[in-house]
């Protein structure tokens, strides 16, 4: 009999995961308690914006092996239950929010099956699994409790939940482990490493892998700023040190730096539990590198003011994307949102535009003015700012850009646009980490 599963939180993660697992063949339930969101997904729309997703997941449910429910009895019968549920950052701390985890722990504990699994996929902080554990045997000794972090990225959800860099079960028997190893079967047939770890070490390969990543970002970001001082370029140091294969390429895009939902609150969240640990002085690093990322903002902001001799009062300013990254409409602590709303606190004229994300930046930030057209975004600008690298905008032609704008002046904070061609249709060009063109 193939295993049946069920998936609890249905937002990014639990959507992707239900749609993906589903395509392998098994029978999966989505379960949430947000009511608008089961009804969209039963419709097969996703309630945001993912590439394949929408498609994948309308062709499961015609599929009839994909479900979604308001009903948490809908998922007794599951084999496997997988924990999705946010961890967001908690307002007044660094450290991250529970509420949800423990939540739905507390749902599908009484209701589980013996000899079920439940697996948790949320980040959280370690530690968690093994009090989830207690809390779960206290109530429902016959069920397991495992860790299975997950390491999608937005943008990439489909292919990298289909085919995963790696597969890391956090288990506590070896049935445990073969019940997962039966689920990912297909993975482990094309060869995806399988890493077996304990609760603690599933848990911490999740906010190690972030933290690793945040720290590329911030560490050529922190050349970004040597470079500027010294008249070098960011760019070209970041090539020549990424051939060397211990280093690699990748992650080096030095800029406005990291945001979204997942990179900040997991680093802060990590600092958080390695002080309730007693580990506090083995993450100082990590404010550091939190640091250097929210400087980047204001490092622009202050091009912006250099090019405007200070004076932003009035000025229009043109702001290319609003989404923490491209092909993605997550504005959750995005770099160029904040930029846009501090230099319109300034007292500038700040239009945004996005492909995708002005619905959700709307939320956010109802007074900032947006845009739908590009065109109608440059016209009488001041200045451009590039802040979110979606193709569209690399495909702008400067020269007709340059008709529509007031001040032909270019800031990429995301160094991403082919400098040569703008200055060469007689943009002043700016960029972090670069050498300024006027
Ligand atoms: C990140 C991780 O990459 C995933 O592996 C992980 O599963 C996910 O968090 C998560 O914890 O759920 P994601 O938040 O989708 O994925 O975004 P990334 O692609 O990691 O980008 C994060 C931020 O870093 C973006 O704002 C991006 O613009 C910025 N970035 C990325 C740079 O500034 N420079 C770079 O070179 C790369």
């Amino acid at each position: 009999m193939t295993l049946r599963v069920s998936v609890i939180g249905t937002g990014y993660l639990g959507a992707t995961h239900a749609a993906c697992i589903s395509s392998l063949g098994f029978q999966v339930i989505g379960v949430d308690v947000d009511p608008k969101k089961i009804e969209l997904l039963s419709k097969g729309k996703v309630p945001f914006y993912e590439p394949d997703l929408e498609e994948l997941l309308a062709a499961e449910i015609q599929s009839g092996r994909l479900t979604f429910s308001n009903d948490f009895g809908t998922i007794a019968d599951a084999d496997i239950h997988f924990i999705c549920v946010g961890t967001p950052q908690q307002a007044n701390s660094l450290a991250a929010d529970m509420r949800f985890v423990d939540a739905a722990l507390d749902a599908i504990a009484p209701l589980a099956k013996t000899g079920s699994l439940i697996v948790g996929k949320s980040t959280v902080p370690v530690g968690t699994a093994e009090r989830l554990r207690q809390r779960l045997s206290a109530v429902n000794p016959g069920v397991e409790l495992a860790w299975n972090p997950e390491f999608l990225r937005e943008g990439f959800a489909v292919e990298d939940t289909l085919r995963p860099n790696r597969l890391v079960v956090g288990v506590t028997s070896d049935a445990a482990e073969n019940k997962l190893k039966e689920l990912y079967k297909s993975n482990l047939d094309a060869g995806t490493p399988w890493v077996r770890a304990d609760l603690p070490t599933a848990e911490l390969v999740k906010v190690a892998a972030n933290s690793f990543l945040a720290t590329k970002i911030s560490f050529i970001n922190a050349m970004a700023e040597v470079c500027e001082a010294a008249g070098g370029d960011v760019t070209v140091l970041a090539k020549a040190i990424g051939y060397d294969p211990r280093i690699g390429n990748r992650f080096l895009q030095a800029g406005i730096g990291f945001g979204g939902g997942c990179l900040p609150k997991d680093i802060r969240a990590f600092m958080a539990r390695a002080g309730e640990l007693g580990a506090e002085q083995a993450l100082e690093f990590l404010r550091e590198i939190d640091s250097i990322n929210l400087r980047a903002r204001q490092r622009v902001i202050e091009l912006v003011r250099s090019d405007l001799s200070d004076d932003l009062q009035g000025k229009k300013i043109a702001v290319l994307g609003a989404a923490f990254k491209p092909d993605s409409d997550d504005v959750r602590d995005s770099p160029a949102l904040d930029i846009a709303a501090q230099i319109q606190a300034a007292g500038a004229r700040v239009v945004v535009h996005d492909p995708k994300a002005i619905e959700n930046a709307q939320m956010r930030f109802p007074a900032l003015a947006f845009e739908s057209e590009i065109e109608n975004t440059l016209t009488g600008a001041d200045l451009v700012l590039h802040l979110t690298e979606w193709k569209i905008y690399r495909e702008i032609d400067p020269v007709k850009a340059k008709a529509l704008v007031t001040g032909a002046i270019m800031i990429d904070g995301r160094n991403a646009l082919d400098r040569d061609k703008w200055i060469a249709a007689g943009w002043k060009f700016r960029a972090l980490g670069r050498a300024s063109h006027n």
